[in-house]
């Protein structure tokens, strides 16, 4: 009985050494320690013992049980430990490769740059609004002093969706909009930024889409010198201090008497450059006093109370500001375009 209880211990622990997993290891132990296990055949055969030896038998017994106990709980941390060993080999990681990087946006240079036109004017005093893209014939000409069939139609062909309904040519009619909601109140001192719309050109310097800001004050005593200041103003905070303007008579039927506004070029600070073609000026926004018709039509009258208006395009500020050639590449969504602003 001895001998079979010593050669059960060699046999276990043997088993216990030469299984690799857990579920071996959970085999041996009910092979030899399970309520059917070898042990218990062994001891079922007390019986045939000596009673005096019984006691012998019986620590012997347990001592073999105690020991199996100690090795299955030992070699399963060891098993447990290798399992971990080896995961942590196939998961290894290596912390030199490139990691994932996550790419954060950012703004589109028109952004940028509506985003600096709206603070200025905000600075000022302005509030900013955004009229219909989609918009009235009415407010688009005629409102503007631009009656059917006038020449200045001509210049700003544009989508029709109506005989009377078109994509707004550009944002003048948010003046004559705005200033037909609030006369006979005063002042108006708005600005609208928006996209505009022609059907007749696409180069590198024009769009069919393309943005435009409206700048308008109506009040009592409005003069041209008030208009010229808050351009030269606006001209400064964008282009720099240094910057000086230049008003060439011209026209527009919405504003009496009218203005193109060139500012001295940046590049060559009035040299004559390639940016400039040689001028010194660059050409960046149209102006005047509003129309006294146009007064009219929403309301006003102009005989007591006068305004300015100008209208600029964003596009052309950010092809100045950041030098780029090409009106398009605003709207093609390049992105090796896109990632350099
Ligand atoms: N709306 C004109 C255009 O698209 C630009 C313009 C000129 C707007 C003079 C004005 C202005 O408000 O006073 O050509």
């Amino acid at each position: 009985m001895e001998r079979k209880l010593q050669s059960l211990l060699s046999t276990a622990l043997k088993a216990i050494s030469d299984a690799t997993t857990q579920e071996e290891l959970d085999k041996v132990r009910i092979r030899f320690l399970g309520r059917k296990g070898e042990l218990t055949q062994i001891l079922r055969q007390m019986k045939d013992v000596a009673p005096e030896k019984r006691p012998i038998i019986g620590q012997l017994a347990n001592e073999i049980r105690h020991r199996l106990e100690t090795e299955l709980t030992s070699h399963i941390e060891e098993v447990r430990r290798l399992v971990r060993l080896k995961q942590l080999e196939r998961e290894q990681l290596d912390i030199t490769l490139p990691g994932a990087t996550t790419t954060l946006g950012h703004k589109h240079p028109l952004s940028l740059v509506l985003e600096d036109i709206v603070n200025i004017f905000l600075q000022m005093g302005f509030d900013v609004f955004e009229g219909p893209e989609v918009e009235y014939d009415y407010y688009n000409f005629e409102a503007l002093n631009i009656p059917k069939h006038h020449p200045a139609r001509d210049m700003q062909d544009s989508f029709y969706l109506t005989e009377e309904i078109l994509l707004r040519t550009h944002t003048s009619p948010f003046q004559a909009r705005i200033m037909e909601q609030v006369a006979p109140e005063l002042p108006i001192r708005v600005i609208c930024p928006g996209r505009c719309y022609r059907r007749d050109l696409a180069d590198a310097t024009h769009s069919p889409m393309f943005y435009q800001t409206e700048v308008l004050v109506v009040d009592e005593n409005v003069s041209f010198a008030n208009l010229k200041h808050t351009l030269l103003v606006f001209v400064r905070e964008m282009f720099g201090k240094e910057r000086s303007i230049r008003l060439r008579p011209s026209f527009f039927p919405f504003t009496e008497p009218s203005a193109e506004v060139d500012i001295s070029c940046f590049a060559c600070e009035g040299e004559g450059c390639s940016l400039c073609k040689g001028t010194g000026w660059l050409e960046v926004l149209g102006c005047g006093m509003v129309h006294p018709k146009v007064l009219e039509i929403a309301g006003y009258d102009p005989s007591k109370i006068s305004g300015f208006a100008a209208g600029m395009g964003p596009d052309r500020i950010a092809m100045l500001k950041y030098g780029i050639d090409d009106i398009r590449l605003f709207y093609e969504n390049d992105l090796r375009f896109l990632h350099q602003f």
